[in-house]
C-alpha cells in the first residue's frame, strides 16, 4: 500500500479592488448578471461570465423550474451558450457571483459537483484550463487557476475509449 496526496494552490484577495483590472471587470459583470437569474424557488441568484480566448464575453445565470431537478446552474447555462455560440473556442476565465434571498453575499461560492464535472469536460475537450474568479457582491475573492483542480480523480471521457 502507498498513499498519495492531492494539493492545489489558489489565490485569496481581500476584495475586488485587489484584482487585476480585467478580472475585476469580469467579476463586476458576474455581479450584474445575477439579475438575469430565474430563481423564484431558491431566491439564490447566480451570475457567471466568461471571457473566451477569442475575446468574446458570454453570460449565464441559473434558470430554475417548478420541477426542481430541471433547473440549471449558471455555470452550465454559460458553458452550453459558449459552446453553442463559439464552438471549440477555449474559455480563459469565468467569474461567478450571487445574491442570496437572505441578502448576504459577502464570500465566494464554488461550483457544485455537477458543474465541476461539466467544467472539467469542457477543459478537456478544448485542451485549455479555465481560471475561476469567485466572489460575492462584496468581500473576499478567490481565484482558482484551473477549474479541474476542484475535481480530483474525476471520471473523464478517457474511460469510454
Ligand atoms: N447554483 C448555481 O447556479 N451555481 C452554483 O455554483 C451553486 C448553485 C444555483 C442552483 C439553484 O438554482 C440555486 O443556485 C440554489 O442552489
Amino acid at each position: 500500500m502507498k498513499k498519495d496526496e492531492y494539493k492545489f494552490t489558489y489565490e485569496i484577495y481581500d476584495s475586488i479592488d485587489e484584482l487585476k483590472e480585467e478580472d475585476a471587470w469580469l467579476l463586476q459583470e458576474a455581479r450584474e448578471v445575477t439579475q438575469h437569474a430565474y430563481a423564484p424557488y431558491s431566491h439564490f441568484q447566480v451570475g457567471a461570465i466568461a471571457r473566451l480566448a477569442n475575446g468574446e464575453i458570454v453570460a449565464g445565470s441559473n434558470q430554475e423550474n417548478a420541477s426542481f431537478p430541471v433547473g440549471l446552474c449558471a455555470e452550465r447555462v454559460l458553458l452550453a451558450s459558449a459552446s453553442s455560440l463559439y464552438p471549440k473556442v477555449p474559455i480563459d476565465a469565468i467569474a461567478v457571483s450571487y445574491q442570496s434571498g437572505n441578502g448576504h453575499s459577502d464570500h465566494p461560492i464554488t461550483p457544485c459537483g455537477i458543474c465541476r464535472q461539466a467544467l472539467q469536460e469542457f477543459e478537456n475537450r478544448v485542451g485549455h484550463p479555465i481560471r475561476l474568479i469567485l466572489g460575492g457582491m462584496e468581500g473576499k475573492v478567490i481565484v482558482i487557476p484551473d477549474a479541474s483542480m476542484l475535481l480530483p480523480l474525476g471520471f473523464t471521457s478517457e474511460e469510454l475509449k
